[in-house]
């Protein structure tokens, strides 16, 4: 049997599959322990721990039990936060809303063109599986997507930002017949397989309206995402929206805060802004969620009959103001 020391340095350089570097140059060794019976305990971190888990537990058990002698052994992983050198981490921040209709995606896609005017560079992954509509509200020309050497998936880009959205691999009008394993997969591709724009600032995600499978497979997938909810002032979204956001501080995930859209219609006969959901539904969720109401965006639509709105536009510079709390948030 190896002693406590050869062990470590055995294990030490195993290397990491998704880093391509040795466990000790990345951490990789959390935790090793042998145990008066000669049980080895260890816990690992793996980048892309999903993709890889198997195949690793496979080549240490090996190692420590048949190499090394050990007569037992209890391995737990977890995902590795390595960056390597020259890398930054990559930040996301995934919009929630428990029902669906409530703008989530208009809300999206707006923060992110007015995060472009802030002058970052921003992705944003689709991950509403079966309502993808990201391409659709930015009016983003779907067409085949090309790979780097490595086969990462290069995104589509509609005016600086970047796209991936299962729109993109379906033939129109096919209604998507997958459920929980396989979108779990897809998810897996989009956060691990896509090259992003070198120094990307913030990858905004698009779930699914509800609580359930994709908001797991986030939290799998991107544990640090930040969530930002969004509701109408309308009681039933808000009830709903009060449950998306527990459920998302419960994995884990700190709620940036809440956003209210639709809030209001502005007459501008008489200046008046009349509120035809409802008011309050956006305050009570934050209060529920003990997080900060961000902003109000009231109902219109862009002058130019597309979905986003310009910085001169006065629901554009609305969206200028969440972009800077955003920004502030996540220190961008
Ligand atoms: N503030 C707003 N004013 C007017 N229409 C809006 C506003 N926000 C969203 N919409 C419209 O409401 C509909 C639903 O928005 P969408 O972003 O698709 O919602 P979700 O992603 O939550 O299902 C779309 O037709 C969108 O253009
Ligand atoms: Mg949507």
């Amino acid at each position: 049997m190896l002693t406590y020391e050869q062990l470590k340095e055995r294990l030490g350089q195993i290397k990491d599959p998704s880093l391509k570097k040795s466990f000790k140059e990345v951490g990789g060794l959390k935790k090793l322990v042998i145990g008066p019976t000669g049980v080895v305990e260890l816990e690992i971190n793996l980048k892309d721990k999903t993709a890889n888990e198997q195949k690793m537990k496979i080549e240490i058990i090996r190692l420590v039990k048949i190499e090394a002698g050990f007569p037992g052994i209890k391995i737990e992983f977890f995902e590795s936060e390595y960056i390597p050198e020259g890398e930054k981490a990559i930040k996301y921040l995934a919009v929630a809303s428990g029902k669906g209709g409530v703008g989530k995606s208009t809300v999206t896609a707006n923060l992110a063109a007015a995060l472009i005017r802030q002058g970052l560079k921003i992705g944003i992954v689709d991950a509403d599986i079966y309502g993808a509509s990201i391409p659709n509200v930015l009016q983003l020309p779907i067409k085949p997507l090309s790979a780097t050497k490595d086969e990462l998936m290069i995104p589509l880009q509609k005016d600086g930002i970047e796209v991936i959205s299962t729109e993109i691999f379906m033939p129109a009008e096919k209604p998507l017949m997958w459920r929980g394993p396989m979108l779990g997969k897809m998810l897996v591709h989009f956060f691990n397989g896509t090259k992003w724009q070198d120094d990307i600032d913030l990858i905004l995600i698009d779930l699914p309206p509800g609580t359930g499978d994709v908001a797991l497979d986030v939290n799998k997938y991107v544990p640090k995402s930040k969530i930002m909810v969004v509701t109408t002032p309308h009681v039933n979204a808000a009830n709903v929206a009060v449950k998306a956001g527990i459920g998302a501080q419960n994995l884990g995930h700190e709620v940036i805060g809440v956003v209210e859209n639709m809030s209001y219609y502005l007459n501008t006969c008489n200046d008046t802004r009349e509120y035809l959901f409802g008011e309050g539904g956006a305050a009570n969720v934050a209060k529920k969620l003990g997080v900060p109401m961000m902003i109000q965006i009231p109902l219109g639509q862009p002058l130019d009959k597309s979905f986003i709105f310009k910085g001169n536009e006065p629901i554009g510079k609305v969206y200028d103001e969440l972009a800077l709390q955003v920004m502030k948030d996540l220190e961008l």
